[in-house]
């Protein structure tokens, strides 16, 4: 194993999309910005030098960071955020995982424009469990906004409504020609006869679950979230934000330029957006040809088309990759996710009210301390150790009562022992209207055991989860107006966040937090805090 040291320069930088332009905030100058390379078992230090205004922190999206909390990166959660001309070394060994993951920011609506791909390769001489590729690249989606993100989020806060929708979609960073801007050219893959490729696609975008597709070319999927699963081909994914999945297309044809396609998948009735990223594949020796194979992306309301990949999905289950599903469970929860109303006589826009989101009708209201230095040092007064594992009132998705609208507010965890094993029922509301919620564990991957639709019955629900070889990932998307069932055994000792990945639910609220100890051995412990840890 190795050592790799990495220098990340959170830097201001003038960018040019939709034929105009904005100062954007980066790494390295570059959005998308650069590819962390490692090996499983390598160890990762990654030096963020902040020298723009605002307060920074960078999160290793699905690194494990056993004991190593202090490196997991989301601000006032694990660490006080690295103010403007400090730097901070984050240090985690990549231990049991190869893949594909994403790193971002994690404050404020950053991770906009302050994303990049980690490419996790096996051990030296470890093969895949499926044929080499010829090649690999990294596709990452986004979204891009022609005004300030910060003032779009801080505009819809005073307001009490939902923020402006992004400009457009990206891959790689780029629209491709769209309605706003013919002009804005796309990313070209260039592929060869004969040669398979393997596609890294990270969604990095910050609102919206998208469909991926490819004119002419089957996906064949072979990894999740940095987990092996058993392959499957597909004309299309879809890909929440946060989540990672590598495809492998074999380019059969002899010619051409083919469209390649990123647009979003809503759960509403209402588009509420339809705008689609173009890019191309083209053969070698076509470039420029006069004609493009074109797709059409699925409807932006396509659940059918969504459930068929998301239903295909299984872990590889094989003697070197077994899903260990835990069996017999410690705690058995049950939240409720959504988005609720509360009074804001401020809120114009909102006549008197704002949108809020909440977990069991919670709004977490971030801290001003970070909450693990809070747990190490036992420092008083930071977080309440209350959160309900189970809603104040019994939830009924069909009789949608008011009284399920309004949240408290609180800063609270919910307390682990170390070890043990926790069945988590995620139980989408959808009161206000359909809504999709991706939602992202920081510290674990977890076992995608069940899913439904309406109101989850354990008696009845419980009897089909799959606990041979559910898919295992860090990010699921809880579907709208159904819920999802999630098994995890709390191995790591800390805090670890729990949040919608979609960043505007996040704002409003909807997330908390784990606190796992009760250890008491060295690996049941957290490593000691660096030297360089920001203070608040
Ligand atoms: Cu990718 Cu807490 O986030």
């Amino acid at each position: 194993a190795k050592v790799r040291r990495y220098n990340f320069n959170v830097v201001q930088k003038q960018a040019n999309r939709l034929c105009s332009s904005k100062p954007i905030v980066t790494v390295n100058g570059h959005s998308p910005g650069p590819t962390l390379y490692a090996r499983e078992g390598d160890t990762v230090l990654v030096n963020v030098a902040n020298r723009v205004k605002y307060n920074v922190s960078i999160h290793w999206h699905g690194i494990r960071q056993l004991r190593t909390g202090w490196s997991d990166g989301p601000a006032y959660i694990t660490q006080c955020p690295i103010q403007p001309g400090q730097n901070y070394v984050y240090n985690f060994t990549i231990t049991g995982q190869r893949g594909t993951l994403l790193w971002h920011a994690h404050i404020l609506w950053l991770r906009a424009t302050v994303h990049g791909a980690i490419v996790i390769l096996p051990k030296q001489g470890v093969p895949y469990p499926f044929p080499k590729p010829n090649v690999e690249q990294v596709v990452v989606l986004g979204e891009w906004w022609k005004s300030d993100t910060e003032n779009v989020i801080n505009e819809a806060l005073k307001s009490g409504v939902a923020p402006n929708v992004s400009d457009a979609h990206t891959i790689n960073g780029l629209p491709g020609p769209v309605s706003s801007c013919q002009t804005q050219g796309g990313f070209r893959l260039s592929v060869e006869n004969g040669k398979s490729y393997m596609l890294r696609i990270i969604n990095a975008a910050l609102n919206e679950e998208l469909f991926f597709k490819i004119a002419g070319h089957q996906l064949t999927v072979v990894e999740v979230d940095a987990v092996y699963v058993k392959p499957f081909k597909t004309d299309t994914i879809v890909i929440a934000p946060g989540q990672t999945t590598n495809v492998i297309i074999s380019a059969t044809k002899s010619s051409g330029q083919f469209m390649m396609v990123a647009s979003p998948f809503m759960d509403s009735p209402i588009a509420v957006d339809n705008k689609t990223a173009i890019a191309t594949v083209h053969y070698t020796g076509t470039l420029g040809a006069s004609t493009t194979t074109l797709t059409i992306p699925p409807p932006q309301n396509s659940t059918v088309t969504a459930n068929k990949f998301i239903d295909s999905l299984r872990s590889l289950n094989s003697k070197n990759f077994p899903a260990n599903v835990p069996l017999k469970i410690d705690h058995s929860l049950y939240f409720t996710v959504g988005l609720g109303i509360n009074p804001c006589p401020t809120c114009k826009a909102g006549n008197g009210s704002r949108v809020v989101a909440g977990i069991n009708n919670v709004t977490f209201v971030m801290p001003t301390y970070g909450l693990l230095q809070a747990h190490y040092f036992n420092k008083k007064g930071v977080f309440t150790t209350d959160f309900p594992g189970n809603p104040p009132h019994v939830f009924n998705f069909t009789g949608s009562g008011p009284k399920n609208l309004a949240t408290s507010t609180g800063t609270k965890v919910y307390r682990l022992k170390y070890n043990s094993t926790v069945q988590l029922v995620l139980q989408d509301t959808g009161i206000i209207s359909p809504e999709n919620h991706p939602v992202h564990l920081h510290g674990f991957n977890f076992f995608a055991v069940g899913k439904g639709l309406g109101n989850y019955n354990p008696k009845k629900d419980q009897k089909n989860f799959n606990l041979v070889d559910p898919v295992e990932r860090n990010t699921i998307g809880v579907p709208s107006g159904g819920w999802v069932a999630i098994r995890f055994r709390a191995d790591n000792p800390g805090v670890w966040f729990m949040h919608c990945h979609l960043e505007v639910h996040t704002t409003w609220g909807l997330k908390m937090a784990f606190l796992v100890d009760n250890g008491n051995g060295p690996n049941e412990s957290l490593v000691p805090p660096p030297k360089d840890l920001p203070k608040c």
